[in-house]
């Protein structure tokens, strides 16, 4: 079964407390949403792959670690994961980035995906799927699915808020893939939307309805 990481860095409660107050602004929730990401991201690398490389220092020559060249791909879920894109782009510039669109059916729940797009050698990177929101799990589980189907191996999961009944399906459904939390939250409500939550992310990162 595939780890939960909650993670309970003050600055990061701190920021995740911000961003779900209702008088927090689109401006102010998207650059939080990066820099709680970004933290996040510290950890969420933490098993990235080192090459040995010879360099010289004003002293001598040295052989130091440097990321591999195939490091990372972050793969946003279309359209709130965006909002997680840059934090990790600031922690590892050189991270390929792919998407998968998908969205939730508002009667169903269910995902339905229009767009996959992933860097060609997905296989060899350590992948990172982002999504502010893991609720009914749908989604994400489905995201990962595409990812897998394209040949990635080594997946996990990055979200802000989870619901304990999404930790359970995405778990169930992907039992290789860890799973990276900033908060967790109490349960889904009868629109499956996340209690206490924030809301709709998409809507709060880009300033719709
Ligand atoms: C939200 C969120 C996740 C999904 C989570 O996206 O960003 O992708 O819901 O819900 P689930 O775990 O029940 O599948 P939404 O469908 O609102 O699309 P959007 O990002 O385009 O707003
Ligand atoms: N998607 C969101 O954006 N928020 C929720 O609470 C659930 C799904």
């Amino acid at each position: 079964m595939s780890k939960v990481h909650v993670f309970d860095h003050p600055l990061i409660q701190h920021k995740v407390a911000l961003i779900r107050d209702i008088n927090t602004s689109s401006k102010d929730f998207r650059e939080l949403v990066r820099e709680i990401s970004l933290l996040m991201g510290f950890e969420v690398t933490r098993d990235l792959r080192l090459k040995p490389v010879e360099i010289t220092t004003p002293i001598e020559k040295t052989t130091v670690n440097m990321l591999a060249d195939e490091d990372l791909a972050i793969v946003p879920i279309l359209r709130a994961g965006l909002g997680m894109v840059d934090g990790f782009l600031d922690l590892v510039p050189n991270a390929k980035v792919g998407f998968v669109g998908l969205y939730r059916d508002h009667e169903t729940h269910l995902p339905v995906e229009y767009y996959c797009k992933l860097p060609d050698d997905i296989e060899k990177r350590q992948v990172v799927v982002l999504d502010p929101m893991l609720a009914t799990g749908g989604s994400a589980a489905a995201a990962i699915q595409f990812v897998k189907d394209k040949g990635a191996k080594n997946i996990s999961f990055a979200c802000l808020i989870a619901a304990p009944e999404g930790i359970k399906v995405l778990q169930e459904a992907h039992p290789d893939v860890d799973i990276f939390v900033a908060a967790k939250d109490e349960k889904l409500n009868e629109d499956a939307y996340i209690v206490p939550g924030l809301g709709d992310a998409g809507d709060r990162i880009y300033g719709t309805k």
